[in-house]
């Protein structure tokens, strides 16, 4: 939530950093801004608007800027404070000297702002980030170097925040400073750049440098230094990202999210790739945690928000098939909250697709001081979540940008069910010829998921028809459920439609009174094979017809039993049953992003959401 970008170089900052907020654009679309130190003058020169960065972009096209090499920006999620001109960052000190851009919450600034103002400042917003430039500019007062101040600044700070500062008396370095936040460095070749990911120096250099927590860091054109808030000299790791700034951009398509949903074969694949070699056995690359300590292992929680806990929910079915251990699902904001009964046998697996999201990182923590081990599986190098876990899975699934995940949830799946097989493989609870099996099915998933692809017209159509539909409903069973959960999600934040999940089995438990002529209806059929389950949905699709439902069902080749009941049908290829949620996700996917463009939604951007939720 809220991108941030850093640079000091030689090239225009301006352009740099306007192309930086544009990839960060996904992170939040409240308002943007820019600073610029001017040496000319003393000065900060700054534009800012409310809205998408194309009104900054209306602003700039009005306003001169100073060439300058050096500068910073900020596109806002906001937090406190509406989403107008007065609270977009930067936030300026009253002598127009410094400027600041913020990412988090600043928990104690309430008290810092009667503090300032009692002691004569005058602050123009309602932000909480305001106090920290007008601490920063009595800070200086008395420590002139702009790091130094920065570190005696962070002392006073509660809460979670990424702060960037630039000063038009320094301004040959630019400041950042994180706790909770993201935050990290790009070096380049006599320049330097600071991003809350990668993403934002992608285009010029693609090598990263990950932050810890509580640390400062001053870029200069040749130099960076990174100290904790005290100022002892700090460890940092170097990291080569491993995709360009073509996976970073839209690539022709429309929408980013039409193009990961297109990736998805591309997605899974990576995800799989050198995990199973001809060894026959399964090899974690960043497993931190000892075979012993897998073996040790006698409950799994796995907290996520979000669709990453639908991909947890997945998992769980898969698990505790697998390898007999007990799995839990927990909502992230939930789990640290109800005192849940967790020790060192207790294995907590957080997913999360940017490895930032607050929630999520506030149960890890919680998990660890409670002895827990933690792993996580998470799609972005370099992010907080991984590094403050015992061992971790990537999902090398590429940059995802669209709000909405897509690829992110396909990847997560696929790297649970890894563990789970590791899990079974180390604990000798499945022959090698079984892991085999399910190996060689994964790997066959690509395909499948193409072919959902590439029969995306006839949902494509089914969005069309159903442009006016105001309520839609997904039904599932076993691993279906949360794929019914998914496509609910789905479609509630990109069409803003009223559109609800259930386990098919609690149908005559409340939600059939739902049902009303002609209401949208999707059902995931479980594969055959699962004989019981398919033949109790079937029956429930009768349910729902007998009462007026418009019935989509989604169904594998072959199962006849479907057709006389379905109004729709979506055909899945036949795939084993823990791995159906791969191939049925897609067309509720296509459905959404398609119905949210006919109604002419921004698709990428959804209204107020954001991509990593870096507050609680
Ligand atoms: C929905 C969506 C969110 C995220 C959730 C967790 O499309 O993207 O529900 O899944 O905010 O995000 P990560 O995986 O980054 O922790």
């Amino acid at each position: 939530m809220c991108g941030i970008v850093g640079y000091v170089g030689h090239r225009n900052a301006l352009d740099v950093v306007m192309g930086g907020l544009r990839r960060l654009e996904y992170r939040g679309y409240d308002s943007g801004g820019v600073a610029l130190p001017d040496p000319s003058t003393g000065r900060i020169a700054w534009a800012k608007k409310a809205g998408k960065l194309a009104n900054l972009d209306g602003v700039l096209a009005e306003t001169t800027m100073p060439e300058t090499t050096t500068g910073i920006g900020h596109t806002r999620w906001a937090t406190h404070g509406a989403p107008n001109d007065r609270n977009a960052h930067p936030h300026l000190s009253e002598d127009g000297r410094l400027a600041v851009v913020h990412n988090g919450i600043i928990e104690n600034f309430a008290v810092l702002r009667a503090e300032l103002e009692a002691a004569g400042h005058e602050l123009l917003s309602e932000t909480d980030t305001e106090v920290v430039v007008h601490l920063l500019s009595d800070e200086l007062q008395r420590t002139p170097a702009l790091d130094d101040a920065v570190r005696a600044v962070c002392q006073r700070l509660e809460g979670a925040f990424t702060l960037v500062f630039t000063d038009a008396r320094q301004p040959d370095v630019v400041v950042g400073a994180r706790r909770n936040s993201p935050l990290v460095v790009g070096r380049g070749d006599g320049e330097n750049f600071l991003g809350s990911d990668v993403s934002a120096f992608i285009e010029f250099t693609r090598e990263a440098v990950e932050l810890g927590q509580d640390q400062v860091v001053a870029i200069t054109r040749d130099s960076m230094t990174v100290t904790d808030f005290d100022g002892a000299p700090a460890e940092t790791t170097s990291y080569h990202v491993d995709w360009d700034v073509s996976a970073a951009e839209k690539g022709g398509y429309d929408w980013f999210m039409l193009k990961e949903i297109d990736e998805q074969p591309q997605a899974v694949a990576e995800t799989l790739l050198g995990r199973y070699g001809r060894s026959g056995r399964l090899q974690l690359d960043e497993m931190r945690l000892s075979d012993d300590e897998l073996r040790d292992v006698d409950k799994i929680i796995i907290i996520a928000c979000g669709t990453a806990s639908y991909a947890g929910l997945v998992a769980k079915y898969a698990i505790e098939h697998w390898t007999r251990i007990p799995c839990e699902v927990e909502l992230a904001s939930e789990f640290r909250y109800r005192d849940p009964i967790i020790d060192r046998s207790t294995l907590v697996v957080a997913i999360s697709q940017s490895g930032e999201t607050m929630d999520t990182l506030m149960a890890i923590r919680y998990a660890r001081q409670q002895r827990a081990r933690v792993l996580s599986i998470c799609n972005t190098n370099g992010s907080t979540i991984p590094r403050e876990s015992d061992a971790v899975i990537y999902t090398h699934a590429g940059p995802e940008v669209a709000v909405a995940s897509t690829k992110g949830f396909l990847s997560q799946i696929v790297a649970c069910y890894l563990l789970g097989l590791y899990l079974a493989q180390v604990r000798g609870v499945k022959y090698g010829d079984e892991i085999d099996a399910i190996m060689a099915a994964l790997e066959k998933l690509p395909a499948g998921i193409q072919r959902m692809l590439d029969e995306g017209e006839q949902v494509r159509k089914l969005a069309a028809e159903l442009v006016d539909t105001r309520s839609v409903l997904f039904l599932g069973r076993h691993v279906g459920y949360p794929v019914a959960l998914e496509g609910a999600l789905k479609l509630k934040e990109l069409a803003y439609l009223h559109a609800e999940g259930f386990a098919a089995g609690e149908l005559k438990h409340g939600p059939i009174a739902l049902i009303e002529d002609g209401i949208p209806v999707f059902v995931v059929v479980p594969p055959k094979a699962r004989d019981q389950l398919q033949e109790k949905i079937v029956s429930n699709i009768q349910e729902i017809r007998a009462r007026g439902a418009l019935t989509i069902v989604l169904a594998e080749d072959g199962d006849d039993d479907v057709v006389p009941y379905a109004d729709h049908l979506i055909r899945l290829p036949k795939v084993p049953t823990l791995l159906q949620p791969l191939v049925a996700t897609v067309p509720l996917q296509i459905f959404a992003c398609e119905l949210a463009g006919l109604l002419g939604h921004d698709v990428d951007q959804p209204r107020n959401l954001a991509k990593s939720v870096t507050v609680e």
